[in-house]
């Protein structure tokens, strides 16, 4: 594995994006920017910093993500949770996005996919998941439901999250201000056309979500971001190395300076300067 100081400070965006807890808002200090060999590598360090994390706050609150990106995560998780090395069985799950109306049984849910693909073989008990409310009659309430809910939980320990092909973080889509919280937003014709190729018959994805928003990610205490493969490696560019402000909600992640950990695999960092 290689670590390498990433350069970029960005020292006049700070004071952005944290209510209620005591994350450490100072900019300037640079995210790590981690780069491994492989997806399964990527894998186990983001598995790594959720036992690390665990084994100091076994009743925090962490977020996951979902995507493929993700997969391998999941797997090693559930693998050490089999082996009994690892317990989340006291760990709050705080669920980043869902579709706007769409309930854990439909068919394009992300949920329902965190269900069977994490929740589920985690064993991660029903009263510890917080499933984003976007079935709720009033949205926007609930959306401030969900945000106290956060803070109930002594905010976000540790915010695990990937990095969509235009640069969104859960569903923070281009556009995203740094300082938004849980909210509904329109989804980009790109996002519901890559979230439909997930699913054999290309589910209906719906036009709008619900997602947590990138201040309230970027109050998180600590902050992985998982990328894997070429494709992703323009993205990644740009969201770790373009001049800000920029309109790649991903960027936006360096405002939490040290307290961001990004891991790549070789294929997501090549575009990087440097490499
Ligand atoms: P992916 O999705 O892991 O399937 O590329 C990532 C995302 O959209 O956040």
């Amino acid at each position: 594995m290689t670590s390498v100081e990433h350069p970029g400070g960005f020292g006049s965006f700070d004071n952005v994006g944290t209510s209620g807890h005591s994350g450490n808002q100072e900019v300037g200090a640079a995210p790590t920017i981690t780069v491994v060999d492989s997806y399964e590598a990527m894998s186990q360090r983001a598995a790594d910093i959720v036992a690390e994390t665990v084994s100091r706050h076994p009743t925090c609150a962490i977020t996951v993500p979902t995507g493929s990106t993700p997969l391998g995560f999941f797997q090693e998780l559930i693998r050490r949770i089999d082996a009994g090395t690892l317990d989340l069985s006291r760990t709050q799950i705080f669920c980043l996005d869902e579709y706007l109306g769409t309930s854990p049984e439909d068919v394009a849910s992300l949920t329902g996919w965190l269900q069977r693909e994490f929740l589920v073989p985690a064993r991660i008990p029903e009263e510890h998941i917080h499933y984003v409310p976007a079935t709720a009659d009033d949205p926007d309430a609930a959306a401030a439901r969900y945000e106290a809910e956060i803070r109930a939980a002594g905010g976000i320990e540790l915010a695990v999250l990937g990095l969509g092909p235009n640069g969104h973080v859960a569903f923070n889509e281009p556009g995203s201000a740094p300082d938004s919280r849980t909210r509904v937003l329109d989804l980009t014709e790109e996002s519901r056309e890559q979230n439909a190729a997930y699913y054999e018959n290309r589910a209906e994805i719906p036009t709008q979500a619900m997602t947590m928003g990138l201040g309230t990610i970027l109050g998180a205490r600590r902050l992985v971001l998982i990328v894997s493969g070429a494709a992703k490696a323009e993205i990644v560019r740009q969201a770790l190395e373009g001049p800000m402000p920029l309109d790649v909600p991903g960027s936006w992640l360096r405002l939490a300076g040290e307290r961001l950990e990004v891991v790549l695999d070789t294929e997501a960092a090549s575009a990087l300067s440097g490499r």
